[in-house]
Protein backbone atom coordinates (compact mmCIF):
# COMPACT_ATOMS: atom_id res chain seq x y z
CA UNK A 1 0.00 0.00 0.00
CA UNK A 2 2.20 2.92 -1.47
CA UNK A 3 1.01 6.51 -0.71
CA UNK A 4 2.15 9.20 -2.30
CA UNK A 5 1.65 12.34 0.71
CA UNK A 6 1.65 15.73 -0.95
CA UNK A 7 1.50 18.31 1.66
CA UNK A 8 1.77 21.63 -0.15
CA UNK A 9 1.56 25.07 1.26
CA UNK A 10 -0.42 27.12 3.79
CA UNK A 11 -2.07 24.90 6.53
CA UNK A 12 -1.51 21.95 4.09
CA UNK A 13 1.37 20.70 6.46
CA UNK A 14 -0.01 20.95 9.26
CA UNK A 15 -3.12 19.69 8.70
CA UNK A 16 -0.97 16.23 6.91
CA UNK A 17 1.28 15.58 9.75
CA UNK A 18 -2.11 14.89 12.16
CA UNK A 19 -3.75 12.83 9.57
CA UNK A 20 -0.69 10.81 9.34
CA UNK A 21 -0.78 10.76 13.25
CA UNK A 22 -4.36 8.91 12.84
CA UNK A 23 -2.76 6.52 10.41
CA UNK A 24 0.16 6.11 12.85
CA UNK A 25 -1.95 5.03 15.38
CA UNK A 26 -3.78 2.72 13.79
CA UNK A 27 -0.62 0.41 12.78
CA UNK A 28 -1.44 -0.47 9.74
CA UNK A 29 0.64 -3.15 7.96
CA UNK A 30 2.15 -2.71 4.92
CA UNK A 31 1.77 0.99 4.68
CA UNK A 32 4.65 2.96 2.76
CA UNK A 33 4.52 6.64 2.93
CA UNK A 34 6.50 8.87 0.10
CA UNK A 35 6.46 12.55 0.30
CA UNK A 36 6.88 15.21 -2.45
CA UNK A 37 6.43 18.60 -3.12
CA UNK A 38 4.01 20.54 -5.05
CA UNK A 39 2.07 24.25 -5.12
CA UNK A 40 4.56 26.89 -4.41
CA UNK A 41 6.79 24.80 -2.34
CA UNK A 42 7.15 22.70 -5.88
CA UNK A 43 7.51 26.04 -7.61
CA UNK A 44 10.51 27.28 -5.14
CA UNK A 45 12.67 24.15 -5.37
CA UNK A 46 11.89 22.47 -8.68
CA UNK A 47 10.93 25.44 -10.61
CA UNK A 48 6.97 23.68 -10.73
CA UNK A 49 3.95 23.67 -8.65
CA UNK A 50 3.57 20.18 -9.60
CA UNK A 51 7.12 19.00 -10.41
CA UNK A 52 7.71 16.09 -12.90
CA UNK A 53 9.36 13.78 -9.85
CA UNK A 54 6.07 14.63 -7.79
CA UNK A 55 3.73 13.37 -10.92
CA UNK A 56 5.62 10.18 -11.39
CA UNK A 57 5.67 9.55 -7.44
CA UNK A 58 1.99 9.95 -7.38
CA UNK A 59 1.80 7.72 -10.70
CA UNK A 60 3.45 5.08 -8.92
CA UNK A 61 1.45 5.20 -5.77
CA UNK A 62 -2.26 3.31 -4.79
CA UNK A 63 -3.54 6.72 -3.09
CA UNK A 64 -2.29 10.16 -2.71
CA UNK A 65 -2.81 12.14 0.56
CA UNK A 66 -3.38 16.26 -0.82
CA UNK A 67 -2.68 18.79 1.86
CA UNK A 68 -4.00 21.94 -0.20
CA UNK A 69 -1.48 24.19 -2.33
CA UNK A 70 -1.85 28.28 -2.60
CA UNK A 71 0.16 31.05 -1.67
CA UNK A 72 -0.98 34.66 -2.19
CA UNK A 73 2.88 35.06 -3.20
CA UNK A 74 2.34 33.43 -6.32
CA UNK A 75 -0.80 35.32 -7.54
CA UNK A 76 0.90 37.31 -9.85
CA UNK A 77 2.69 34.16 -11.55
CA UNK A 78 1.39 32.82 -14.74
CA UNK A 79 -1.58 30.76 -14.24
CA UNK A 80 0.64 27.82 -15.17
CA UNK A 81 3.18 28.17 -12.50
CA UNK A 82 0.42 28.83 -9.73
CA UNK A 83 0.58 26.51 -6.91
CA UNK A 84 -3.18 25.65 -7.68
CA UNK A 85 -1.84 23.86 -10.80
CA UNK A 86 -0.58 21.20 -8.83
CA UNK A 87 -4.03 20.06 -8.14
CA UNK A 88 -5.39 20.83 -11.18
CA UNK A 89 -2.52 19.18 -12.83
CA UNK A 90 -3.14 15.41 -10.75
CA UNK A 91 -6.90 15.70 -11.30
CA UNK A 92 -6.70 15.93 -15.01
CA UNK A 93 -3.11 14.09 -15.48
CA UNK A 94 -4.16 11.15 -13.52
CA UNK A 95 -7.86 11.22 -14.51
CA UNK A 96 -9.81 11.34 -11.17
CA UNK A 97 -12.92 12.62 -12.68
CA UNK A 98 -14.74 11.67 -9.69
CA UNK A 99 -14.67 13.90 -6.87
CA UNK A 100 -16.74 12.83 -3.96
CA UNK A 101 -17.37 15.40 -1.01
CA UNK A 102 -19.72 13.86 1.72
CA UNK A 103 -21.34 16.53 3.90
CA UNK A 104 -23.24 14.71 6.89
CA UNK A 105 -24.11 16.77 10.75
CA UNK A 106 -21.89 15.28 13.21
CA UNK A 107 -24.18 14.49 17.01
CA UNK A 108 -23.12 17.99 18.82
CA UNK A 109 -22.72 20.47 16.26
CA UNK A 110 -26.23 21.49 15.84
CA UNK A 111 -25.43 24.82 17.32
CA UNK A 112 -22.56 25.63 15.53
CA UNK A 113 -24.16 25.23 11.96
CA UNK A 114 -25.27 28.31 10.02
CA UNK A 115 -28.51 26.94 9.96
CA UNK A 116 -30.85 26.35 12.80
CA UNK A 117 -30.44 23.04 14.72
CA UNK A 118 -33.42 21.63 13.36
CA UNK A 119 -33.11 22.05 9.97
CA UNK A 120 -29.11 21.43 10.72
CA UNK A 121 -30.29 17.84 12.02
CA UNK A 122 -31.17 16.27 8.89
CA UNK A 123 -27.83 17.45 6.57
CA UNK A 124 -26.50 13.70 5.35
CA UNK A 125 -25.66 14.08 1.38
CA UNK A 126 -23.08 13.45 -0.93
CA UNK A 127 -21.86 15.92 -3.69
CA UNK A 128 -20.23 14.05 -6.56
CA UNK A 129 -18.83 16.83 -8.43
CA UNK A 130 -17.40 16.21 -11.69
CA UNK A 131 -13.15 17.07 -11.53
CA UNK A 132 -11.89 17.10 -15.08
CA UNK A 133 -14.28 18.99 -17.22
CA UNK A 134 -16.21 21.67 -17.61
CA UNK A 135 -14.79 25.75 -17.21
CA UNK A 136 -11.88 24.68 -15.24
CA UNK A 137 -10.00 23.04 -18.36
CA UNK A 138 -11.84 24.76 -21.31
CA UNK A 139 -9.51 26.97 -23.64
CA UNK A 140 -8.77 30.29 -21.94
CA UNK A 141 -7.04 33.66 -22.61
CA UNK A 142 -7.24 37.29 -22.10
CA UNK A 143 -7.21 39.35 -25.41
CA UNK A 144 -7.41 43.21 -26.81
CA UNK A 145 -10.70 43.58 -28.37
CA UNK A 146 -11.18 45.52 -31.64
CA UNK A 147 -12.21 48.53 -29.73
CA UNK A 148 -8.84 48.41 -27.79
CA UNK A 149 -10.51 47.14 -24.34
CA UNK A 150 -9.26 43.84 -22.06
CA UNK A 151 -11.19 40.67 -22.20
CA UNK A 152 -10.64 37.63 -20.28
CA UNK A 153 -12.36 34.64 -21.58
CA UNK A 154 -12.91 30.67 -20.60
CA UNK A 155 -14.05 27.97 -22.64
CA UNK A 156 -17.14 26.19 -20.68
CA UNK A 157 -18.03 22.56 -22.66
CA UNK A 158 -18.53 19.00 -21.40
CA UNK A 159 -18.70 15.93 -23.84
CA UNK A 160 -21.73 12.91 -23.92
CA UNK A 161 -18.97 10.48 -22.59
CA UNK A 162 -18.16 13.37 -19.86
CA UNK A 163 -21.05 13.54 -18.37
CA UNK A 164 -22.18 9.98 -18.68
CA UNK A 165 -19.40 8.56 -16.95
CA UNK A 166 -20.01 10.81 -13.80
CA UNK A 167 -24.01 10.07 -13.61
CA UNK A 168 -23.05 6.25 -13.33
CA UNK A 169 -20.73 7.66 -10.49
CA UNK A 170 -23.86 9.43 -9.31
CA UNK A 171 -26.52 6.74 -9.45
CA UNK A 172 -24.23 4.01 -8.29
CA UNK A 173 -23.69 5.91 -5.61
CA UNK A 174 -27.49 7.14 -4.91
CA UNK A 175 -28.22 3.01 -4.87
CA UNK A 176 -25.78 2.42 -1.85
CA UNK A 177 -27.65 5.40 0.07
CA UNK A 178 -31.33 6.77 -0.37
CA UNK A 179 -31.80 6.07 -4.24
CA UNK A 180 -32.35 9.92 -4.67
CA UNK A 181 -30.25 11.99 -6.87
CA UNK A 182 -30.42 15.45 -7.49
CA UNK A 183 -28.86 17.13 -11.07
CA UNK A 184 -28.15 20.51 -10.46
CA UNK A 185 -27.62 22.79 -13.65
CA UNK A 186 -28.31 25.74 -15.28
CA UNK A 187 -30.06 24.54 -18.69
CA UNK A 188 -32.45 27.55 -18.88
CA UNK A 189 -29.06 29.63 -20.02
CA UNK A 190 -25.66 27.09 -20.66
CA UNK A 191 -26.26 24.39 -23.58
CA UNK A 192 -23.12 23.09 -21.27
CA UNK A 193 -25.92 22.17 -19.09
CA UNK A 194 -28.54 21.40 -21.29
CA UNK A 195 -26.69 18.40 -22.70
CA UNK A 196 -25.80 17.32 -19.04
CA UNK A 197 -29.64 17.15 -18.55
CA UNK A 198 -30.30 14.98 -21.66
CA UNK A 199 -27.57 13.16 -21.23
CA UNK A 200 -28.39 12.28 -17.32
CA UNK A 201 -31.85 11.44 -18.34
CA UNK A 202 -30.47 8.68 -20.81
CA UNK A 203 -28.65 7.52 -17.79
CA UNK A 204 -31.41 7.29 -15.76
CA UNK A 205 -33.08 4.72 -17.83
CA UNK A 206 -30.47 2.14 -16.65
CA UNK A 207 -31.53 2.74 -12.67
CA UNK A 208 -34.83 2.90 -12.04
CA UNK A 209 -34.50 2.48 -8.94
CA UNK A 210 -33.45 5.36 -8.47
CA UNK A 211 -35.66 8.76 -8.44
CA UNK A 212 -34.29 11.62 -10.15
CA UNK A 213 -34.72 15.23 -10.15
CA UNK A 214 -33.35 18.09 -11.64
CA UNK A 215 -32.56 21.43 -10.36
CA UNK A 216 -31.10 24.48 -11.36
CA UNK A 217 -28.02 25.60 -9.54
CA UNK A 218 -29.39 29.03 -8.48
CA UNK A 219 -32.24 27.21 -6.77
CA UNK A 220 -29.88 24.25 -5.03
CA UNK A 221 -27.90 26.63 -3.90
CA UNK A 222 -31.07 27.90 -2.11
CA UNK A 223 -32.55 24.89 -1.40
CA UNK A 224 -29.62 23.43 0.43
CA UNK A 225 -29.76 26.10 3.21
CA UNK A 226 -33.60 26.33 3.22
CA UNK A 227 -33.94 22.24 3.75
CA UNK A 228 -30.61 20.61 3.19
CA UNK A 229 -32.23 17.13 4.50
CA UNK A 230 -34.09 17.19 1.15
CA UNK A 231 -30.76 15.87 -0.49
CA UNK A 232 -29.32 12.38 -0.78
CA UNK A 233 -26.74 12.64 -3.79
CA UNK A 234 -26.00 15.78 -5.81
CA UNK A 235 -24.58 15.43 -9.21
CA UNK A 236 -22.76 18.23 -10.33
CA UNK A 237 -20.54 20.15 -12.73
CA UNK A 238 -16.85 21.13 -11.43
CA UNK A 239 -17.34 24.86 -10.88
CA UNK A 240 -21.00 24.25 -9.17
CA UNK A 241 -19.72 21.69 -7.14
CA UNK A 242 -16.70 23.75 -6.13
CA UNK A 243 -19.18 26.16 -4.96
CA UNK A 244 -21.85 24.26 -3.87
CA UNK A 245 -19.33 22.16 -1.59
CA UNK A 246 -18.20 24.79 0.07
CA UNK A 247 -21.69 26.21 1.21
CA UNK A 248 -22.85 22.79 2.48
CA UNK A 249 -19.50 22.78 4.44
CA UNK A 250 -20.64 25.60 6.75
CA UNK A 251 -24.06 23.88 7.03
CA UNK A 252 -22.85 21.03 8.77
CA UNK A 253 -20.33 23.52 10.94
CA UNK A 254 -16.95 24.20 9.32
CA UNK A 255 -15.00 23.79 6.20
CA UNK A 256 -12.25 22.36 8.40
CA UNK A 257 -14.69 19.52 8.28
CA UNK A 258 -15.55 18.15 4.74
CA UNK A 259 -13.06 15.57 3.35
CA UNK A 260 -13.12 14.45 -0.58
CA UNK A 261 -11.89 11.47 -2.79
CA UNK A 262 -11.45 11.78 -6.12
CA UNK A 263 -11.55 8.85 -8.32
CA UNK A 264 -10.84 7.74 -11.23
CA UNK A 265 -11.44 4.60 -13.36
CA UNK A 266 -7.48 2.75 -12.41
CA UNK A 267 -7.78 -0.15 -9.94
CA UNK A 268 -5.41 -0.92 -7.55
CA UNK A 269 -5.03 -4.46 -5.54
CA UNK A 270 -7.19 -3.58 -3.09
CA UNK A 271 -9.67 -0.81 -4.35
CA UNK A 272 -9.51 2.26 -7.10
CA UNK A 273 -6.95 4.44 -7.46
CA UNK A 274 -7.68 8.32 -5.75
CA UNK A 275 -6.42 11.34 -4.37
CA UNK A 276 -7.78 12.61 -0.94
CA UNK A 277 -7.63 15.93 0.43
CA UNK A 278 -9.80 18.15 2.22
CA UNK A 279 -12.36 20.49 0.41
CA UNK A 280 -10.85 23.63 1.95
CA UNK A 281 -7.65 25.08 1.14
CA UNK A 282 -4.38 26.30 2.27
CA UNK A 283 -6.04 29.67 4.52
CA UNK A 284 -2.95 31.46 4.44
CA UNK A 285 -4.74 33.56 7.01
CA UNK A 286 -4.31 31.00 9.55
CA UNK A 287 -0.94 29.19 8.08
CA UNK A 288 2.07 28.42 10.48
CA UNK A 289 -0.36 29.11 13.78
CA UNK A 290 -1.48 25.81 14.48
CA UNK A 291 -4.70 26.51 14.49
CA UNK A 292 -6.37 24.87 11.49
CA UNK A 293 -8.64 22.06 11.92
CA UNK A 294 -7.55 18.62 10.77
CA UNK A 295 -10.63 16.67 10.95
CA UNK A 296 -11.34 17.40 6.88
CA UNK A 297 -7.73 15.99 6.33
CA UNK A 298 -8.15 13.00 8.56
CA UNK A 299 -11.74 12.13 7.35
CA UNK A 300 -9.71 12.17 3.92
CA UNK A 301 -7.29 9.28 5.18
CA UNK A 302 -10.58 7.48 6.44
CA UNK A 303 -12.11 7.66 2.70
CA UNK A 304 -8.35 6.74 1.33
CA UNK A 305 -8.61 3.39 3.26
CA UNK A 306 -11.92 2.65 2.55
CA UNK A 307 -12.12 3.30 -1.16
CA UNK A 308 -7.94 2.47 -2.13
CA UNK A 309 -7.50 -0.06 0.10
CA UNK A 310 -10.65 -1.88 0.76
CA UNK A 311 -9.90 -1.30 4.70
CA UNK A 312 -13.99 -0.08 5.53
CA UNK A 313 -13.42 -1.64 9.64
CA UNK A 314 -10.32 1.22 9.44
CA UNK A 315 -12.12 3.62 7.91
CA UNK A 316 -14.99 3.75 10.25
CA UNK A 317 -12.72 3.64 13.27
CA UNK A 318 -10.96 6.44 12.05
CA UNK A 319 -14.63 8.39 11.31
CA UNK A 320 -16.11 7.42 14.86
CA UNK A 321 -12.98 8.54 16.78
CA UNK A 322 -13.72 11.67 14.97
CA UNK A 323 -17.52 12.36 15.42
CA UNK A 324 -16.93 11.26 19.50
CA UNK A 325 -14.57 13.48 19.55
CA UNK A 326 -16.61 16.38 18.17
CA UNK A 327 -19.59 15.29 20.65
CA UNK A 328 -17.23 15.17 23.39
CA UNK A 329 -16.30 19.20 22.21
CA UNK A 330 -13.12 18.85 20.79
CA UNK A 331 -13.14 21.82 18.82
CA UNK A 332 -10.82 24.29 16.80
CA UNK A 333 -11.24 27.87 16.48
CA UNK A 334 -13.27 27.24 13.29
CA UNK A 335 -15.82 26.17 15.51
CA UNK A 336 -15.65 28.63 18.40
CA UNK A 337 -13.18 26.48 20.25
CA UNK A 338 -9.49 26.92 21.21
CA UNK A 339 -7.86 23.89 20.82
CA UNK A 340 -5.12 23.95 18.10
CA UNK A 341 -4.36 21.42 15.67
CA UNK A 342 -1.97 18.75 17.16
CA UNK A 343 -3.96 18.91 19.93
CA UNK A 344 -7.09 18.03 17.80
CA UNK A 345 -4.95 15.33 15.91
CA UNK A 346 -3.60 13.81 19.16
CA UNK A 347 -7.52 13.42 20.40
CA UNK A 348 -8.72 11.88 17.35
CA UNK A 349 -6.19 9.14 18.72
CA UNK A 350 -7.16 8.57 21.26
CA UNK A 351 -9.91 7.69 20.56
CA UNK A 352 -9.73 5.13 17.75
P1 LIG B 1 -9.46 28.46 2.15
O1 LIG B 1 -10.32 27.24 2.15
O2 LIG B 1 -8.01 28.25 2.15
O3 LIG B 1 -9.85 29.38 3.39
C1 LIG B 1 -11.13 29.99 3.52
C2 LIG B 1 -11.38 30.37 4.98
O4 LIG B 1 -11.60 29.17 5.72
C3 LIG B 1 -10.20 31.06 5.64
O5 LIG B 1 -10.67 32.01 6.55
C4 LIG B 1 -9.50 29.92 6.39
O6 LIG B 1 -8.78 30.33 7.52
C5 LIG B 1 -10.67 29.02 6.77
N1 LIG B 1 -10.24 27.60 6.81
C6 LIG B 1 -9.99 26.80 5.75
N2 LIG B 1 -9.60 25.60 6.17
C7 LIG B 1 -9.62 25.62 7.52
C8 LIG B 1 -9.31 24.64 8.53
N3 LIG B 1 -8.91 23.40 8.22
N4 LIG B 1 -9.43 25.01 9.82
C9 LIG B 1 -9.85 26.26 10.14
N5 LIG B 1 -10.14 27.21 9.24
C10 LIG B 1 -10.03 26.89 7.94
O7 LIG B 1 -9.91 29.32 0.86
P2 LIG B 1 -9.29 30.68 0.26
O8 LIG B 1 -8.88 31.58 1.35
O9 LIG B 1 -10.25 31.13 -0.73
O10 LIG B 1 -8.00 30.18 -0.53
C11 LIG B 1 -6.69 30.23 0.00
C12 LIG B 1 -5.74 29.54 -0.99
O11 LIG B 1 -6.04 28.14 -1.05
C13 LIG B 1 -5.88 30.05 -2.42
O12 LIG B 1 -4.60 30.10 -2.98
C14 LIG B 1 -6.73 29.01 -3.10
O13 LIG B 1 -6.52 28.94 -4.48
C15 LIG B 1 -6.26 27.76 -2.40
N6 LIG B 1 -7.20 26.62 -2.41
C16 LIG B 1 -6.64 25.38 -2.58
C17 LIG B 1 -7.43 24.25 -2.50
C18 LIG B 1 -6.78 22.91 -2.70
O14 LIG B 1 -5.59 22.78 -2.54
N7 LIG B 1 -7.51 21.88 -3.05
C19 LIG B 1 -8.78 24.39 -2.20
C20 LIG B 1 -9.32 25.66 -2.01
C21 LIG B 1 -8.51 26.77 -2.11
C1 LIG C 1 -11.09 22.78 -4.43
C2 LIG C 1 -10.34 24.03 -4.81
C3 LIG C 1 -9.74 23.90 -6.19
C4 LIG C 1 -10.90 23.80 -7.16
C5 LIG C 1 -8.80 25.02 -6.64
C6 LIG C 1 -7.68 25.24 -5.67
C7 LIG C 1 -8.23 24.73 -7.99
O1 LIG C 1 -11.14 25.15 -4.66
O2 LIG C 1 -10.48 21.70 -4.48
O3 LIG C 1 -12.24 22.87 -4.05
O4 LIG C 1 -11.48 24.81 -7.56
O5 LIG C 1 -11.25 22.66 -7.52
MN1 LIG D 1 -13.02 24.73 -3.65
Amino acid sequence: MKIAVLPGDGIGPEVTHEALRVLDALRLPGLTLFEGDVGAAGYRDHGHPLPPETLQMAREADAILFGAVGDPSCDDLERHLRPEQAVLGLRKELQLFANLRPATMFSGLEELSGLRPEIARQIDLLIVRELTGDVYFGDKGTRTTDSGEREGWDMMSYSESEVRRIAHTAFRAAQTRQNRLTSVDKANVLETSQLWRDVVIEVAVEYPDVALEHMYVDNAAMQLVKAPGAFDVVLTGNLFGDILSDLASMCVGSIGLLASASLGDRQTAHGTFGLYEPIHGSAPDIAGQGKANPMATILSAAMMLRHSFGLEDEAKRIEDAVARALKNGIRGGDLGGDMGCEAIGKAVCERL
